[in-house]
């Protein structure tokens, strides 16, 4: 088994979430703006490609150097060890990105880069014609921050967000590693009731049902490390051996989502049957103002609309304060409601318990949370 230095990336606002998973699969880490670090052997490449619910991609690090002149990217790229990698027909293109650096030509540097891999490579495989790249796909990223240059090679393929159940989608999707990070903020526990009022196309209500079952959100998806060679495959079978022992497919789940458009209602019946929750999530047309429910110590965790469309606003601020009227009658409930309204807890009527920053993609929002009566301890 070899050693590797992994980065599990994370939105931006996710970077403790994102740590905590890492975390419970059991590795120390280090936290760092949109990335947590942390070394691993094969099988933690392939048990945090399967379980990590709210990382962006896993990316294996190659090297970290500073580098201010492109002599320096070439000599230091081609320093670093790459036969450990590449086999000789990798295909390996390279993108790059560059942030207050002196290298900030991003083509030039990722140019460079290919040329060091390249004699790197031409050396150890002792060739002097040009590689077909006809093998599996090691896709290395030159990443400059001030003039510190990280050169990984991602171990995802698809970003860890596509979980493989969203076959149809409404107009403003939640990621679903963002709505992953939703539910998990909440510290909902599979034996009380969730609802998503505005469930669009269903991935809020989807994911908590992941998570209640404890279900791997990669189990039923492929990873481009999955076809490298020194990735055996009894790692990944073992990986998803151990993802299927810990499922837990009994869980019984008291989940529903409903939402005004009964087309959204379709879609995410839809993707629930393809997540294999058809059964066990209850979708259902209702305005938010009409939801009302006898059962106790529930959880609620909506994206409504955020009314920044000109036309929307006063529609929106109106269903702001009717949900507020509607939800003031849950009071064992907790209620966390994500919204970039900076007007919200005053159009629903009440200051929140507690406000968390979060990105849902460029659009900074808050998570409005209202926590309910707490669950009496003997019940
Ligand atoms: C931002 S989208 C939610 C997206 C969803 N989280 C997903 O991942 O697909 C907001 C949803 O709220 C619904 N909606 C708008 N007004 C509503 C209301 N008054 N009551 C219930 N749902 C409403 C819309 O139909 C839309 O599907």
């Amino acid at each position: 088994m070899g050693k590797y230095q992994i980065i599990a990336t994370a939105a931006m606002g996710l970077e403790a979430l994102v740590a905590k998973e890492v975390r419970s699969l059991g590795y120390n880490c280090e936290v760092e703006n949109s990335r947590v670090t942390y070394s691993g052997d094969e099988s933690a490449i392939a048990r945090s490609n399967l379980w990590l619910r709210t990382a962006d991609r896993i990316k294996i690090k190659v090297g970290e150097f500073k580098a201010f002149t492109f002599d320096e990217l070439f000599e230091k790229t081609k320093a670093l060890p790459w036969e450990h990698f590449l086999p000789e027909d990798a295909e390996f293109p390279v993108i790059g990105k560059s942030v207050k650096s002196k290298l900030f030509s991003v083509s030039d540097c990722q140019a460079i880069v290919k040329k060091a891999v390249v004699e790197r490579m031409k050396k150890h495989y002792k060739r002097n014609t040009w590689f077909e790249e006809s093998g599996a796909l090691y896709r290395i990223e030159v990443a400059l921050l001030k003039d510190v240059a990280t050169i990984t090679i991602d171990a995802s393929g698809s970003g860890l967000h596509k979980r493989g159940y969203r076959i149809d989608q409404g107009e403003a999707p939640l990621k679903e590693t963002l709505a992953a990070a939703l539910v998990m903020l909440t510290n909902w526990q599979a034996d009380r009731p969730f609802i998503d009022p505005f469930c669009g196309s269903g991935t809020i209500p989807i994911e908590a049902a992941m998570i209640g079952q404890n279900i791997a959100p990669g189990f039923n998806r492929e990873f481009v490390s999955e076809a490298w060679k020194w990735m055996p495959e009894k790692v990944w079978e073992e990986a998803r051996m151990e993802a299927e022992d810990l499922a837990k497919y009994d869980q019984p789940l008291d989940i529903a989502g409903t939402d005004i458009d009964h087309r959204m209602v379709r879609i995410a019946e839809g993707n629930a049957v393809e997540a294999g929750f058809g059964d066990l999530i209850k979708f259902k047309q209702m305005q938010v103002r009409d939801i009302s429910t006898s059962k106790d110590y529930g959880v609620i965790v909506g994206n409504p609309p955020y009314g920044e469309r000109l036309g929307d606003k006063k529609a929106v601020e109106q269903m702001y304060r009717e949900m507020g009227q509607a939800f003031s009658k849950l009071d064992t409930w907790s209620i966390y409601i994500m919204t970039s309204n900076e007007d919200f807890e005053q159009l629903y009527g009440k200051p929140a318990t507690k406000k968390r920053k979060l990105f849902n993609g460029f659009i900074r929002t808050d998570l409005y949370q209202y926590w309910g009566k707490r669950p009496p301890r003997n019940e």
